[in-house]
């Protein structure tokens, strides 16, 4: 690959909830600042159908959408630099994600952390495996799939959470290419080590589900009364504190300079009283929030101007989209059926292998034979007394052993050249 070539950023944000101080410093403010690296092409999305699975209250995914939708442009991703786009205004990403149904085995999702784990709580309370498991839940990969391997994208940044997910991208996009050609990028999982996770009001760390949240964008008396509420120790002003374990000292570390925090440090040796180091994190926060929540306001107050700029982005989007599902339709055999193609045999795609099917007679003997990807033959084995053997000689015919490929010789029925078809293995 040349240095030429653009990395494709891609990630989605699912639409549920208001964004907090946590997804600020954990997602959002890395982000937008990777969205400026040079050499980078960047995709954010909303992702709201996947919000659906979770949600069911339509005003909340309106609002919700709005919300995080004004959130990230307040906080600087700039629409022109980017992709950022609305997924429910892809419709190649559902077309795709039909597409990648029918070449990914149930067995792949029925692994997927997230359905596992519904399993296991219904298998734990001892009712039906599947109690309250909505076909969303389950097809959920195969969706976020489709997200990334649309656009090519050849890093996903996610949380550890999502890395299965990633995985289970990779291996849709490499079956569809193994049966239909070459037309996706195998995308990584970006996992940043190095983002501060935010510790909430209690000290754990900070998330909706533990309701120790500081709202992003609330009003400053609001998040000053937040910040009143941190937990801290029973220690008087003069006495020294401990910066380690303190929540306030970590939470004013992710917004201060190395200089600021090493002037907190010492002020936690000289007895700092709470209620002053409480005051100087909430100037801290609020001097790189309340910018932005004035733009957020504004944002949040016009929603035919954020309406605008979605729809902007979707056009952009789909201009790579829109001919790149046509590609993909062509490719399984949705076509024209003027076309020349309608002839069987005519497309067989290029990278496609040739498979080896073992079976059974009714003479009990094990044979297999090795059929071109279009479906003709090109060897049909002699019988052999266990499955075994038949798989051995097909594992040596894969790796072009001199041996596998004597034997088969008088089987051969195809004019192509037993080596060149076999070599295709190897090359896999
Ligand atoms: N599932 C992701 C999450 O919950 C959100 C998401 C949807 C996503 N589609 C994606 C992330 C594609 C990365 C790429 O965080």
């Amino acid at each position: 690959m040349t240095a030429s070539i653009p990395q494709r950023f891609l990630t989605g944000i699912t639409t549920t909830g208001t964004p907090h101080l946590g997804n600020y410093v954990g997602a959002i403010r890395p982000t937008v600042q990777a969205s400026r690296r040079a050499g980078t092409e960047n995709f954010y999305f909303l992702a709201d159908y996947h919000a659906l699975i979770k949600c069911g209250e339509p005003a909340r995914v309106q609002r919700s959408t709005l919300e995080i939708a004004a959130c990230w442009l307040a906080a600087g991703l700039d629409p022109e630099h980017v992709f950022f786009y609305r997924q429910s205004d892809i419709p190649e990403i559902p077309e795709l994600t039909w597409l990648l149904t029918c070449v990914t085995g149930k067995g792949l999702l029925n692994r997927a952390h997230a359905y596992k784990a519904a399993v296991d709580k219904n298998t734990a309370a001892g009712a039906d495996q599947d109690d309250g498991v909505t076909a969303g839940l389950f097809m959920y990969p195969v969706l976020m799939a489709a997200d990334i391997i649309l656009f090519n994208a050849h890093k996903v940044p996610v949380g550890r959470d999502q890395v299965q997910h990633i995985e289970m991208a990779r291996d849709m996009a490499s079956s569809f290419n193994h049966l239909y050609g070459e037309h996706f990028t195998l995308p990584e999982a970006q996992v940043d080590e190095h983002v501060a996770l935010l510790p909430g009001l209690d000290g754990r760390k900070m998330s909706k589900s533990y309701d120790n949240v500081i709202a992003l964008f609330a009003p400053p008396a609001q998040i000053r009364k937040q910040i009143a509420s941190i937990v801290t120790d029973s220690r008087a002003p003069g006495e020294p504190k401990d910066t380690e374990g303190s929540a306030l000292f970590q939470i004013y570390q992710a917004f201060a300079s190395a200089d600021e925090t090493t002037a907190l440090r010492q002020a936690y040796a000289d007895g700092i009283a709470w209620g002053d180091a409480k005051q100087l994190l909430f100037e801290r926060i609020d001097s790189e929030i309340a910018p932005m929540r004035e733009r957020y306001d504004a944002l949040v107050n016009n929603p035919a101007q954020l309406e605008t700029i979605l729809r902007r982005g979707a056009d952009k989007a789909r201009a790579l989209a829109t001919p790149f599902i046509g590609t993909l339709r062509q490719a399984v055999g949705l076509r024209n059926l003027a076309s020349q193609e309608a002839r069987p045999g005519k497309d067989k795609p290029r990278d496609a292998l040739p498979v080896f099917k073992q079976y059974r007679e009714a003479d009990g003997k094990f044979y297999f034979k090795l059929l071109d990807a279009d479906g003709s033959l090109l060897l049909q084995s002699g019988a052999f007394d266990t499955p075994r053997e038949a798989g051995q000689l097909i594992a040596g015919l894969k790796q072009q052993d001199a041996q596998a490929l004597a034997q088969i010789a008088p089987w051969w029925s195809s004019t192509r050249d037993a080596h060149e078809v076999l070599r295709q293995f190897a090359e896999d």
